[in-house]
């Protein structure tokens, strides 16, 4: 018997018609693209950052590359400057969330005194803000000083984290709780990081081997699958330390499986961005489909459900420190030999098309059952 999947949710008063929303960037750089974002399925929407200048003449070219297993850019805020934003995209945007019965959340940065100016001549359309610490240092004071600027208006406001190296992004976000913040949204990009161009038809070769970004140092930041695993860490210890905080969970999220793994880490709703440039807009309806078909197949019924569930199975969790070599179901083995090229310990080998298993040799790593792609190793629990 199929269950009933609710997907809508609700963050700190805001009603949600699925968990699925694009993050600030290129898919919702003005009203026209947020309007497709909403027709490709979003079930809420977040702006491009707008801040106090228009970004234009800062950002080098190129700025944005597809790398193996990850993306780059150097993108900065809005290159459109706030009266634009003001006069024109955010009334289109407004119209079109207002008909789709979802929320406005406007991305601002960055000072206390340039969000002051911006709530002002936003407030007709916001439903709430989030806030983007990008570029304002490392000390925690004016990112405390920016979210209570922006409550001032009254409204939810959640702070987004970046994943600067070195930063406590526990106490970040404790920080940001205390100034006034309803919720948290994690993460931005990661970097700077460096990629290489080997590729491009220059016609002088010489080229060849030069950054992808076009920067004065060639660094961009990095976003997409790559950086899945720390958004999750990031989100697991942000719910673990404060469980009742609402969180956007944000980071290399493309698929229903991807947003069902954040959100059981402690999202109540992920942002999607590097996905939605490589793929399209229709993205989000894509994710929100799979999702739902992951929940039934599950037995999930409800985002509420899925919300924080690894934590609470934790617990159960079986730690152990001997060998225990995998279950072996031979009847499932083509003999592709994925486990034979990747096990270190020569404890598996493929004999007339099926895989032997010497558990003498075994060392329980576990990667053959990772690189099986049939189903014929299984972690024994
Ligand atoms: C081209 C590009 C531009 C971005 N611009 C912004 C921005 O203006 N404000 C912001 O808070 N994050 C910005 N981000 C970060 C994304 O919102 C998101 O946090 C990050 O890319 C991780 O999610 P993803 O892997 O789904 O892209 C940008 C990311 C990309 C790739």
């Amino acid at each position: 018997m199929s269950i009933m999947v609710d997907l809508t949710v609700e963050i700190a008063g805001l009603k949600f018609r699925n968990p699925i929303l694009p993050a600030a960037g290129p898919p919702v750089r003005d009203g026209i693209r947020i309007k497709k974002c909403i027709e490709g399925g979003a079930g809420g929407i977040v702006t491009k950052t707008i801040s106090i200048k228009a970004a234009d003449p800062l950002i080098p070219r190129p700025h944005m590359a597809e790398v193996r297993g990850g993306f780059l850019n150097t993108e900065l805020w809005s290159e459109l400057p706030p009266e634009v934003w003001a006069e024109k995209e955010l009334k289109i945007a407004r119209e079109a969330t207002r008909a789709a019965g979802i929320p406005l959340i406007v991305s601002l940065g960055y000072r206390a005194d340039e969000i002051s100016k911006l709530v002002e001549m936003f407030d007709e359309y916001a439903d709430a803000y989030e806030l983007s610490v990008h570029y304002i240092g490392r000390d925690p004071t004016p990112m405390m000083e920016a979210v209570k600027a922006a409550k001032k208006t009254g409204k939810p406001v959640f702070l987004k984290l970046s994943p600067h190296p070195g930063i406590d992004y526990v106490e970040w976000a404790k920080k940001a709780i205390e100034a006034g913040a309803d919720g948290i949204s994690a993460i931005n990009s990661f970097g700077p990081v460096l990629a290489l161009d080997l590729s491009t038809p220059l016609p002088d070769y010489m080229l060849k081997g030069l950054p992808v970004m076009g920067g004065p140092d060639g660094t961009g930041w990095l976003s997409g699958s790559a950086l899945k695993y720390l958004a999750l860490k990031i989100v697991f210890d942000l719910y673990k330390a404060m469980p009742n905080v609402p969180m956007l969970g944000v980071g290399g999220i493309s698929t229903g499986r991807d947003a069902m793994e954040m959100i059981m880490v402690g999202a109540n709703a992920v942002q999607v961005c590097t996905a939605a440039i490589l793929y399209g807009l229709n993205i989000f309806s894509k994710i929100v489909k799979q999702l739902k078909a992951l929940m039934e197949k599950m037995g999930f019924d409800s985002i509420k459900e899925l919300r924080g569930y690894t934590h609470k199975i934790w617990k159960k969790r079986y730690i152990r420190y001997i060998s225990t070599p995998p279950k072996y179901y031979p009847e499932k083995c083509t003999g592709c030999k994925l486990c034979e090229i990747s096990c270190p310990y020569d404890a598996i080998v493929v004999v007339n098309g099926k895989a032997v298993l010497y558990k003498d040799k075994c060392f329980g790593c576990g990667v053959c059952v990772t690189r099986c792609r049939f189903g014929a190793l299984e972690i024994e629990w």
